[in-house]
């Protein structure tokens, strides 16, 4: 049976490390690392997502400010409050939370947030950065998810890792990181032929579809580390990630579980990006 890695554990040490690095910033600078959470609407889930960002920002003692616009907010109005976060001082990340009401246009409102206060690493400026090998603001999800492959000791370098999807949130990222790594990568998606055939041969499964079970036991090569970024709800309504954790933690040598793996780690990278910003605000001040 493999070990379970426990994402909530190590998350929750991280943020024990960033209270006292808050705590040391804000000595050193008079001011502690501010970040905005901005949700238009409310979408349920996305509600869920920013009360747990907001909470995590204040238990880090990050200053934090949730914007909370109705449904029908334009797409101007809502540029105009990214315009004025933008030029806030105080603030050194900024979050829109997706996905956003259908009238308004994703791509504008993230191409609006200042590069250098870009938390979530959406901005363009940070996707062509991390795929051109330059200092950029990683993704949240990605990022934990790396922190969290990384915390097992198994060897990245050289291991086949096999992303199933390639989303610019989760799948594509992904797999930059671990070619970053020196992983052999491959990215499937709903159109690969034989997904067992590829994930056999794995090393390093990352999960990332928003399917429940589209990976099973019998696609998984004993020993794999297998990390599931799934958050979907089972027929008793409850929450299970994209991989049969039962079973596949049978064969797996290492396995995140859902709820408790790569959640808990995606709010702790936003925190930690959040800090990145501000140090590297202040730097450029001081
Ligand atoms: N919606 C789902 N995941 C994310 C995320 O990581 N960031 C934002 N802003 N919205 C999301």
């Amino acid at each position: 049976m493999g070990a379970i890695i426990d994402g909530k554990r190590i998350s929750d040490s991280l943020k024990e490390e960033m209270k006292a690095q808050v705590i040391a910033l804000e000595k050193q600078y008079g001011r502690r690392p501010g970040l905005a959470v901005i949700i238009v609407g409310e979408n349920p889930a996305s509600q869920v997502y920013v009360r747990n960002k907001v909470r995590a920002a204040e238990y880090v003692g990050l200053r934090s400010v949730q914007i909370t616009l109705p449904e029908e907010t334009s797409e101007a109005d809502l540029l105009a409050q990214i315009g004025r976060l933008n030029a806030d001082p105080a603030i050194d990340g900024i979050l829109v939370q997706l996905p956003l009401p259908k009238h308004i246009d994703e791509e504008k409102v993230i191409d609006a947030i200042a590069l250098e206060k870009d938390a979530d690493g959406f901005h363009p400026g940070n996707v062509g950065a991390l795929w051109l090998g330059k200092p950029c603001t990683l993704p949240c999800t990605p990022k934990g998810c790396l922190e969290l492959i990384r915390s097992t000791g198994v060897e990245i370098r050289g291991a086949l890792a096999v992303v199933i999807g390639r989303s610019n949130i989760v799948g594509k990222p992904m797999a930059k990181l671990l070619l970053d790594a020196h992983a052999t990568v491959v990215i499937a998606h709903s159109r690969t032929r034989d997904l067992g055939a590829l994930t056999r041969q794995a090393d390093i499964i990352v999960a990332a579809v928003g399917k429940r079970n589209v990976v099973t036991a019998d696609m998984v090569k004993p020993g794999a580390v297998v990390i599931d970024v799934g958050m979907n709800r089972d027929d008793e309504g409850r929450l299970c990630g994209d991989v049969d954790f039962a079973a596949v933690k049978e064969v797996a040598g290492w396995i995140t579980p859902v709820p408790g793996g790569v959640g808990p780690m995606t709010i702790t990278m936003l925190m930690q990006n959040t800090i990145e910003s501000f140090i590297k605000r202040e730097s450029k001040t001081h």
